[in-house]
């Protein structure tokens, strides 16, 4: 068995020894918030709960009506002619990949994703050769891409991750030029832009995830679009055991359907999601300008051409600027009221469920890196302008408090 890799240099986690910093909450000072603020929320409304019962009072539970809705109206926002919703955003994944690539063709994925994005091209049987990430926006470094392309390579899986786009011009450049085949992971980011249209209108396929904390959240539930009839055919046909009329089974599919009172939620959510989506976006730019003055603190930039639906606002530290880790940054900020969360704490080649390919191509630096660097701050519709600038006084306090 192949042993898992070693973690991030221990000079960026390590524990570090702190200032006393007497003022801090972490040390018995009083904190900035004396109730912490929400770090997400799921968002549920009266509106919500009745559309849920309406289905539940009507007995058909199954994938119905309330499912079709959401496909129709999902797919006039996103830009894509086809819109089939599944089980999860993994299942959207699996239904994706299976009629794109085969198994043993190489795959190019991002080594900074969430786990499912590189874990089900490995459940397809397909060998993830994994690119590294952006500094700036932290996306998937399409030019580290190009350089790890082979004749066995078919295929390019990128995430829109925390809800920015990719570079999408970059990404389609490359598959015209080799011939590949794209997969777009859009978990984090309905309704993102690019070029000034739904990500919907680009790649082969793009997936969609509606878990319980999603910008759109059904509880579990997931998506796929695509563009193109004989695959979305194709899709349907996988999403529901091949079937083609009722016990009749043209191929061999799984049942990842959705259901009816998922389906009901997501569209009763779906009426809000642009105002809400809009909200977030105006609190990551107050973000921005709270982040602005702090030296070492850095705001998540976004790929040009692209407008990001903010599912996680991220900010990198340069931790020379601090005698503090960024575990040691987050503790005293969470004791000031201001919860936060790391999205990843390893990058996709430290873990150990792909050390099978990792260890044979190394460690891309700038995801390894991040992991240790990078943390999240509260990113919903509902938080207002005196927490946001809480906030933002809090985060003035301990950086403050922790200059190197
Ligand atoms: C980028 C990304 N891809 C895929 C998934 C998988 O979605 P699900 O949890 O609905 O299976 C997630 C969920 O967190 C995700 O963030």
């Amino acid at each position: 068995m192949t042993s898992l890799a070693p973690a991030p240099a221990p000079s960026t986690t390590s524990p570090r020894t702190l200032p006393s910093a007497p003022g801090l909450a972490i040390n018995g000072g009083t904190p900035v918030l004396p109730s912490p603020v929400a770090f997400m929320h799921t968002g549920l409304t009266e509106a919500d709960i009745a559309a849920a019962t309406s289905v539940l009072k009507s007995g058909m539970l199954r994938a119905a009506k309330k499912c079709e809705e959401l496909e129709v109206r999902f797919a006039a926002l996103s830009g894509a002619k086809h819109f089939m919703t599944c089980a999860n955003g993994t299942c959207a994944l699996q239904l994706a990949y299976e009629p794109l690539f085969a198994p043993g063709d190489d795959v190019l994925v991002p080594a900074w994703s969430y786990i499912a994005t590189v874990s089900m091209v490995v459940a397809r049987g397909g060998n993830p050769v994994f690119v590294d990430a952006l500094e700036d926006t932290m996306q998937i470094d399409v030019a580290d891409a190009q350089r790890k392309i082979t004749p066995r390579t078919t295929a390019i899986a990128a995430t829109h991750l925390y809800g920015c786009p990719v570079d999408v011009a970059a990404v389609q450049a490359l598959a015209h030029k080799h011939r590949l085949k794209v997969v777009y992971d859009a978990a984090q980011a309905h309704l993102s832009t690019y070029d000034g249209k739904g990500i919907g209108a680009y790649g082969d396929a793009v997936t969609y995830s509606f878990y319980a904390t999603k910008n759109l959240g059904t509880g579990e539930g997931g998506a796929i679009s695509c563009n193109d009839d004989a695959l979305a055919r194709q899709i349907k046909l996988l999403r529901s055991h091949g079937e083609t009329d009722k016990y009749l089974h043209e191929q061999v599919g799984y049942n990842y359907r959705m259901n009816d009172i998922a389906g009901a939620i997501g569209c009763s959510k779906l009426d809000r999601l642009p105002a809400e989506t809009a909200a977030r976006q105006r609190i990551a730019a107050r973000y921005d300008a709270l982040l602005a003055p702090i030296d070492g603190l850095k705001a998540p930039t976004t790929t040009p051409r692209a407008t990001s639906v903010y599912h996680l606002y991220v900010v990198k530290m340069d931790l020379s600027r601090f005698a503090c880790t960024r575990d040691q940054f987050c503790a005293a900020l969470n004791k000031e009221g201001v919860p936060t969360a790391v999205h990843y704490p390893r990058s996709l080649t430290r873990q150990p469920a792909f050390a099978r390919f990792a260890d044979a191509q190394g460690h891309p630096p700038i995801a390894d890196a991040l992991s240790a660097r990078i943390f999240a701050l509260p990113m919903h519709h509902m938080l207002t302008d005196d927490q946001l600038a809480k906030i933002g006084e809090a985060l003035n306090k301990v950086a403050t408090a922790y200059r190197a």
